[in-house]
Formats: structure tokens, sequence, C-alpha cells
């Protein structure tokens, strides 16, 4: 920290004074929160001389499975490869329609493209911004066999209505709860409604293993099949190949991926799942303090949570409200920078990126109110290992910006 006292009069911060940095360090967006047990057991499992898929991700699924509340869990290399094994073990028809929403990282839609069918987006709700299901219900077409609601920033998406409509139409659903991990919706876990919940473990999501994901099915019988596919389509993975109770011989049973997750990833995993609900607790602090802190400002901060809901608290995401400020989302982030405060934007709206725009002709004003809030959205800083001087400067840099 500078020996300067941020926001001083005159003082870099202050109203009116220039964008100079306060800070000696940059506050990284999405730092992760890693302390002496994930250490231990990186330390651990490198000494064992076992370091990929084997016994401490049989532990982490249990566990993860136990967290959930789910019949299972497959751990995997990411929520992207989660999402294309949880669509290609649907055994949709090629080229069937998979709904999702336009206010979603790539990965989704892309998963869905690897899989061999066509995204169709649906626009989502300016307030909540999940995807909106009367739309959904409009995008319905006689090829449509599959619906991918997002639980945007850790906010549950309408799952009920969303499983009725899926119902009614005979269309499976994949949750993206990429985002979502401690969100439940009348105390059950988002990610355990639809056939299969996707789950990521990347670097800046509330549980990391640096790249890591996991999907759980609904039908604890599909776990075999994704686990399989996950590795090459084999019958017996590397541990059981191995492992001290000696060799197995391996077929192939399908042409699979290489999705597996490691027993390193697993290590650092377990450890952060028992910090999981500690660290929730945290980020709920520094929530309820920018609520408080940047009520003033012309934004339009997250929605309250629904009745009966639980948000994960992933995001923080602000839209910048043009009615009262002439500062652009872009102004805010280049600002934020030189403060030496590091934000993201989730999301530009996936079907206006080049290559969605090319192959499904998607053009500006198709999803109105996706591209409204990609014009206008930023997320803040929300790590649990933030200092309340860190969330302090996070406020005082947007008062300034916005003074
Ligand atoms: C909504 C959503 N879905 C999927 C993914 C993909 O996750 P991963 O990086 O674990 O593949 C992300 C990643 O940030 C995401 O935000």
């Amino acid at each position: 920290m500078s020996d300067r006292l941020p926001g001083a009069p005159g003082a870099p911060g202050a109203p009116g004074a220039p964008d100079q940095p306060w800070r000696d360090k940059y506050l990284v967006f999405g730092a992760p929160t890693l302390g002496a047990a994930e250490r231990a057991e990186v330390m651990a499992c490198i000494d064992s001389g076992w370091l990929g898929a084997g016994p401490r991700v049989a532990l982490f699924e249990r566990r993860l499975a136990a967290y959930l509340e789910a019949p299972a869990v497959v751990a995997v290399n990411s929520c992207t490869a989660a999402l294309h094994l949880a669509l290609r073990v649907l055994d949709l028809p090629p080229g069937s329609e998979v709904i999702t929403t336009a206010m979603t990282f790539c990965a989704t839609a892309n998963a869905i493209v690897h899989a061999g069918h066509e995204p169709v987006f649906a626009d989502c709700d300016r307030t909540t911004l999940n995807i909106d299901v009367e739309d959904v219900r409009r995008k319905i077409t006689p090829r449509t066999r599959a619906i991918v609601p997002v639980h945007f920033a850790g906010r549950p998406c309408d799952i009920a209505p969303l499983l009725q409509l899926a119902a009614a139409h005979g269309l499976a659903v994949v949750e993206d709860a990429a985002h979502a991990l401690e969100a439940t919706v009348g105390g059950r876990h988002c990610g355990t409604f639809g056939d299969f919940g996707c789950f990521s473990f990347y670097v800046t999501k509330s549980l990391t293993t640096v790249e890591g994901g996991m999907v759980a099915p609904r039908d604890p019988g599909a776990a075999a099949r994704l686990k399989s596919l996950a590795l090459h389509g084999m019958s017996a993975d590397a541990w059981q190949r191995y492992s001290d109770e000696g060799f197995v011989h391996y077929e192939v049973v399908e042409p699979g991926f290489k999705y597996n997750l490691t027993d390193l990833a697993a290590s650092i995993g377990l450890h952060q799942l028992t910090g999981l609900e500690e660290r929730w607790h945290r980020r709920q602090e520094i929530w309820r303090f920018y609520e408080e802190e940047l009520a003033g400002l012309p934004l339009h901060l997250p929605a309250p949570p629904a009745p009966d809901t639980r948000h994960a608290l992933h995001l923080f995401t602000c839209l910048v409200d043009d009615a009262r400020t002439a500062v652009t989302r872009d102004q805010v982030l280049a600002r934020l920078h030189a403060l030496r405060i590091g934000a993201g934007v989730h999301y530009r709206p996936v079907h206006l990126h080049p290559w969605y725009q090319r192959n499904y002709g998607a053009r500006t004003g198709a999803l109105p109110h996706a591209e409204w809030i990609g014009a206008r959205t930023f997320s803040l800083p929300l790590s649990a290992g933030m200092t309340n001087q860190d969330a302090a400067d996070v406020v005082r840099a947007l008062r300034h910006i916005f003074a």
C-alpha cells in the first residue's frame, strides 16, 4: 500500500483527481483462495508417486456427491468437457436444436456445437440476467431436443417452469451450473434438477482445481458411460490398470475423449471443498458491502435473490445505468484497470460472436435484452481472499470514476 491515504483530498482516487493507481498490488479479478491444506495435499500426492486419475479423484467425487446430495458425480478436467459429455450421453439425433441463453460463456454454446447440434439462443431477463422461459417456449420447434439453462452468476434460473416446459415437449435438460456450486432452490442444489448438471472448477470459480469440472447425472446409471467417455471410451481406467491390485486389460467400447481429472488437481479440490462454505460467507460480506456502498452510483446492482433460493455469489455483476451517467462500460473497465483493479465482463452475448453470426445468421437486435446487458455489464472482484481494504478500494475507485 502507498503511504498516502486512499481518497484523501488531492490523493489519487479522490474525486476530480486523475486516474493514478494508489494500490501497490494489482487486484486480480477472480483470484483463488488456496491455503496450507491444499499445499500439503499436493505435496503428499507428489510423494505418493500417483499423480494421474486415481484414489484422490475417487475420494473427491464421493465428497462432491455428498455435498450436492447427488446420486453420482464424475470429475472431469473442465465444465466444457462436462457439458460436451452430458450432451453426448443424451444420444440426441445429429443436428438437433438445443436451446440455451445468449448470456453465457462461449463454452456453453461451443459444447452444443461439438456434440453435433445446433445452438438456438434464447433471450434473458434484464433483472435476473437469467434465461427467459417465455422466449425458450417461443424457440421450441419440432427439431428441439434439449435445453441448456445457465444459473447466471450463481443465481438460480427459473428451473421449475423450465422443467415443466421440457417435460411437456419431451426435452432433456442439461444445467450449466458452472457458477452455481453453492446455489439451491427449495434447499436442493442447482445442477441436480435436470438430466445432467455441469460444474466448473476453473481458477476463478468458488472451488478450484486450477482447471477442472464435474458432471452430475440424475440417473446414477449414466456415470459409468460418462467416466468411460471421459477416458478414451475405455472399459478400465488407469488406476484400475496400474494400481497395486494388479494389471487389468481394457477394451475400447466407444471412441471417447481425454477429459479425466488428475489426482494432483483433486488434491487441491478436496481441501477447496472443505473451505467452500466459509469462502461463501466471506463473499457474502463483500457482496453486502458492495450493495450498501455502491447504492447511490449510476449502476444497476444484482437483484436480490428470489424467495427460497440460495445465490452462489459467484459474480457481482453491475450494469452501467446510461440514463444516469455518460461514462460507458468500457471506460469503467479501462479506468478500473488504471487504478489497478481487475474487472470482468460476463458477457457479450454469444449469438453476436463472429462464428455464431456467420453460421446461424443472428444479427444485432435479435435478442434485445441480452444485447442491452452485454453493452453495460461488468463484474467486480469478489474473491474470498480479498481484504476489507481491497473491497474499499473497489468502491472508492467506482465513486471516483462516476464522480
Ligand atoms: C457459464 C459457464 N459455462 C461453462 C464454462 C466453462 O467452464 P470451464 O472453464 O471449466 O470449461 C464457464 C467458464 O467460466 C462458464 O462461465
